[in-house]
């Protein structure tokens, strides 16, 4: 990678970024597309949250990325937002197109055509999702929009998947039934066997030791189980795969997340392929 003044900078802003995956696939992306692009982590502790982003504009930074904690905080401070970051009310992709910040979301979308590459069809599913967080937000405004048939949702602090729940019923087409059940009936609700996707969308097998979020027992062996945590070796997905289940991690969501990024910054068709090579190689490594 070759610096010129003519280099155009896009980055992270988090706190923590130390964990990021994103300079790695983004830099290589860069690199095989021949684009004069860095890609910088900006660790930005939390009261200078609105100072760093008035900075994209003054600094003339092309875009950035936001992780946790900012991903919701940082909408305030932005101009304009895309029609899917404004529904879900976050933000994980910032563009400066000629001073006006405006923000994207692209987790939700990432996640769909992780899906999607993989012929799995959401038209008429029944989904049951785990978590409430930012990872499951944005999933769960993209799934509604897909015509699915029906979306459960659970979470350990049952008032987050209320919140989740409430702000769901306003977007979703009345086609879709939204249901929500307590984090303890996630073992045992009758409606299990008739699941086809089950999605963890928690932060549950990030470490080696968290153990599974679900049991698998009573899905059915159809059920496609999707763990959006990034390892291979998740419990959950060795139960999946001990019932013979079909199943993914969360590599290819953070790939096409980061796809759609890397098109909104350069105008240009992202390298999955590359993009892909990168990231399994890392896993491969460590
Ligand atoms: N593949 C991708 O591209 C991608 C993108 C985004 C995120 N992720 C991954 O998705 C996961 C969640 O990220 P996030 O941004 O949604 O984080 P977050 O906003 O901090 O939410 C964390 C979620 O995990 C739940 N949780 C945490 N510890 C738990 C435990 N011990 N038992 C049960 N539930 C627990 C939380 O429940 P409470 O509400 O009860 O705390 C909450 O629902 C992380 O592993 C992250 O790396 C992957």
């Amino acid at each position: 990678m070759r610096i010129s003044g003519n280099t155009k900078i896009v980055g992270l802003f988090g706190y923590p970024v130390s964990h990021t995956l994103s300079p790695l696939i983004q830099n290589a992306a860069f690199r095989e597309c021949g684009l004069n692009f860095v890609y910088l982590p900006f660790s930005i502790e939390p009261s200078y949250l609105e100072q760093a982003t008035m900075a994209i504009r003054a600094l003339n930074i092309t875009g950035v990325n936001v992780t946790i904690p900012y991903k919701e905080s940082i909408v305030k401070y932005l101009d304009e937002l895309s029609s899917e970051a404004k529904a879900i009310g976050a933000v994980n992709t910032v563009f400066n197109s000629n001073g006006k910040l405006i923000g994207y979301n692209t987790d939700g979308k990432g996640f769909i055509e992780s899906l999607k590459r993989r012929e799995i069809s959401l038209q008429n599913k029944q989904i049951f999702l785990i978590g409430a967080g930012g990872a499951a937000l944005s999933i769960s405004f993209s799934l509604i929009k897909e015509g699915i048939n029906r979306l459960i949702l659970t979470n350990r602090t049952y008032s987050k998947a209320e919140d989740l729940f409430n702000k769901l019923k306003k977007s979703a087409p009345p086609t879709v039934k939204l249901e929500l059940i307590e984090f303890e009936k996630r073992n045992f609700f009758s409606e299990k066997e008739n699941i086809d996707i089950l999605i963890n969308a928690t932060s549950l097998g990030m470490h080696k030791d968290d153990p599974s979020p679900v049991d698998l027992e009573n899905f059915p062996s159809s059920t496609y189980v999707y763990d959006v945590v990034y390892n291979e070796d998740t419990q959950l997905l060795k139960k999946a795969r001990g019932k013979g289940m079909k199943c993914q991690n969360g590599v290819d969501m953070l790939v096409y997340q980061a796809g759609f990024a890397f098109e909104i910054w350069t105008g240009r068709k992202a390298p999955i392929d590359k993009m892909k090579e990168i990231i399994g190689r890392y896993f491969k490594k460590i």
